[in-house]
């Protein structure tokens, strides 16, 4: 406990740092790639073969391992510790790590926080709600999910406001098809989140998704039945509704990530990738349990 480190403590470090030094490189080397390539890419590939091959894996993460550790008394850092080792010890790379100066493998985001919580020495504690987002890059693919956890024993409310996100997203996902308008998916969310006494956070919204992590289109949360953009079989999108017990404002910390609830009132979100077919959709990102 402590500051002190031991060498071997220190040994390690060394080595991390290397690997992530590493792993900077590789990563500004995809981008650079994706730049040239061009941001509609992914769409061009039709059902994005290659995409569901090793998808998996950012899920085991978030639901199978995450889930093992986490209890009062750990830290956020530790939570991110082991999605990085998990990430790389299966081949991948963690798509966060360096993204945009982000300096870390894993989001995660405490109670009032919206979403973009960097891990930390931050302790969680009995009552606690935490969202963990990850996203694994493997064989050129992304995959982005992420998913709530109560630390011990949690409120009435904070358990009725996760159950609500969770079902908003389900919801939007269960009306994905070829010829729906993106404006369908937020009217679902926003109608059903608002009857429950919530509101929905507008100052992020889900995205398109393949070889790069961020693509268009952008999938708002909020909006009206029949309006925006038409989807199409081959596109592949999150959906990841970030719902506040409170008001829905957000503003950004100093550090230039952290976003918070501006009243300071609980906040949640659940994440899946998901690709569109003919007939329906395919979630990317379930977990096998
Ligand atoms: N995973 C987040 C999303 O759902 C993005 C995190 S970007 C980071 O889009 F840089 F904060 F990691
Ligand atoms: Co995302
Ligand atoms: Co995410």
């Amino acid at each position: 406990m402590g500051n002190q480190t031991t060498t071997k403590e220190k040994e390690e470090k060394g080595m991390k740092d290397e690997v992530r030094d590493q792993l900077r490189q590789k990563i500004q080397e995809v981008i650079k790639d994706e730049i040239q390539e061009g941001i509609n890419d992914y769409i061009d590939s039709g059902n994005a073969e290659g995409f569901g091959k090793d998808d998996k894996l950012n899920v085991k993460i978030s639901n199978d391992e995450v889930d093992k550790i986490i209890r009062p008394g750990v830290k956020t850092n530790e939570i991110d510790n082991l999605c990085y080792e998990f990430i790389n010890d299966h081949g991948a790379y963690s798509a966060p790590l360096f993204y945009r100066g982000f300096p870390k493998s894993s989001c995660t985001s405490t109670n009032h926080v919206v979403c973009h919580g960097i891990p930390s020495n931050k302790v969680l504690k009995e009552g606690d709600v935490l969202n963990v987002d990850v996203t694994a890059f493997k064989d050129g693919w992304h995959g982005d999910t992420s998913r709530m956890f109560e630390v011990g024993k949690v409120s009435v409310k904070a358990k009725k406001l996760i159950n609500t996100t969770y079902d908003a997203m389900m919801k939007a996902i269960k009306i994905l098809k070829e010829d729906i308008y993106l404006g369908d998916i937020g009217s679902t969310i926003q109608n059903y989140v608002e009857a429950q006494g919530f509101s929905v956070v507008q100052d992020f919204c889900g995205h398109g998704i393949g070889k790069a992590f961020h693509e268009e289109p952008s999938v708002l949360h909020y909006g009206k039945k029949g309006t925006g953009e038409k989807i199409k079989a081959g596109m592949i999108f999150t959906i990841e509704p970030m719902i506040n017990a409170g008001n829905y404002e957000t503003k950004t910390l100093n550090d230039g990530w952290t976003a918070v609830t501006k009243d300071k009132s609980l906040s949640a979100q659940f994440e899946h990738t998901v690709g569109i077919t003919k007939e329906g959709y395919e979630i990317f990102t379930l977990s096998k349990n």
